[in-house]
């Protein structure tokens, strides 16, 4: 199949680092990846193991455009849960309870054999961290003890890439989907609600809401995590690792608060 079939190409929707997001004609998206970004094998095998499960967008198909992968994805209507969570913030407590409940239904999907493992993936960004020596070793350490898995994990699960149509919610974006525990991709979610940092720019009184309602919303989404789910296990080792891993990212406001996390959990202050 190629490009043409996609439909003729709407309005863009999104622009990512590895990708470019276009409404179709024909009740889709096609998400564009540039060359020499693998994501699109992952995202592909990712969306076909979510086939029926009513947690993501159907895979129309996979088509080729001038050297570049585009995968057809059916269209969800609805805004993203960070744009609603924004619109109407007296919903965080429902939102919080869907975002838990859908990353549940995610772990109790069995990863395709062909995706990589998450340590696996781990081991890599740690080394491209450009950590300090004993902090390398510290959270070498920390990963060598944790273990691998069987479950799909996204990689990137947070509100933006949850799609709200009909108040169902759709996982999108699964680039960086992985094989592993699901502890580690809950970990991970609890990092980036609980650390990361607003897009620069972002004027101090919104930084000030955003940083309250964030430590609302990581509260309510981890009991409801854990509330549905098995007893977890190391999901503090698992944070740490994925903080580690977080500085291979690049995002010079996060640093020095990345590198406090490590230090203290180094030390075993919690
Ligand atoms: N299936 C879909 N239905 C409707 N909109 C979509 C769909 N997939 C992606 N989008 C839109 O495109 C944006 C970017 O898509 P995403 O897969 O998250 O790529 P990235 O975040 O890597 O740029 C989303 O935030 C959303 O607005
Ligand atoms: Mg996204």
């Amino acid at each position: 199949m190629n490009i043409a079939s996609a439909g003729a190409l709407g309005p863009r929707l999104g622009a990512g680092r590895e990708a470019d997001v276009y409404a179709c004609s024909d009740g889709a998206v096609l998400k564009l990846y540039r060359p020499g970004f693998g994501g699109h094998r992952t995202e592909t095998l990712a969306l076909r193991s979510l086939e029926d499960r009513g947690v993501a967008p159907r895979l129309v198909d996979v088509v080729e455009c001038d050297g570049r992968t585009g995968l057809v994805v059916e269209r969800l209507a609805g805004p993203d849960m960070l744009t609603l969570l924004q619109r109407r913030p007296w919903r965080l407590y429902a939102l919080a309870r869907s975002l838990a409940k859908a990353h549940l239904a995610v772990h109790r999907v069995q990863a395709p054999a062909e995706l990589t493992g998450l340590r696996q993936v781990l081991a890599t960004r740690i080394r491209d961290a450009a950590l300090p020596q004993h902090l390398l070793d510290f959270v070498s350490r920390l990963l060598d003890g944790l273990p691998d898995g069987d479950r799909l994990c996204h990689g990137d699960y947070h509100p933006g890439n949850i799609l709200l149509a009909a108040d169902q919610a759709a996982v999108i974006d699964w680039g960086a989907a992985t094989r592993g525990v699901p502890e580690a991709d809950h970990a991970r979610t609890l990092l980036l609600l609980r650390w990361s940092d607003p897009l620069p720019g972002t004027p101090l009184v919104s930084r000030a809401l955003i940083a309250a309602g964030r430590s609302v919303l990581a509260h309510a989404y981890a009991r409801d995590y854990r509330r549905g789910s098995p007893p977890l296990r190391q999901t503090r080792s698992w944070l740490v690792v994925h903080a580690a891993a977080r500085l291979s990212e690049g995002i010079p406001a996060e640093e020095e608060r990345i590198i406090g996390l490590l230090e203290r959990a180094r030390k075993g202050i919690a």
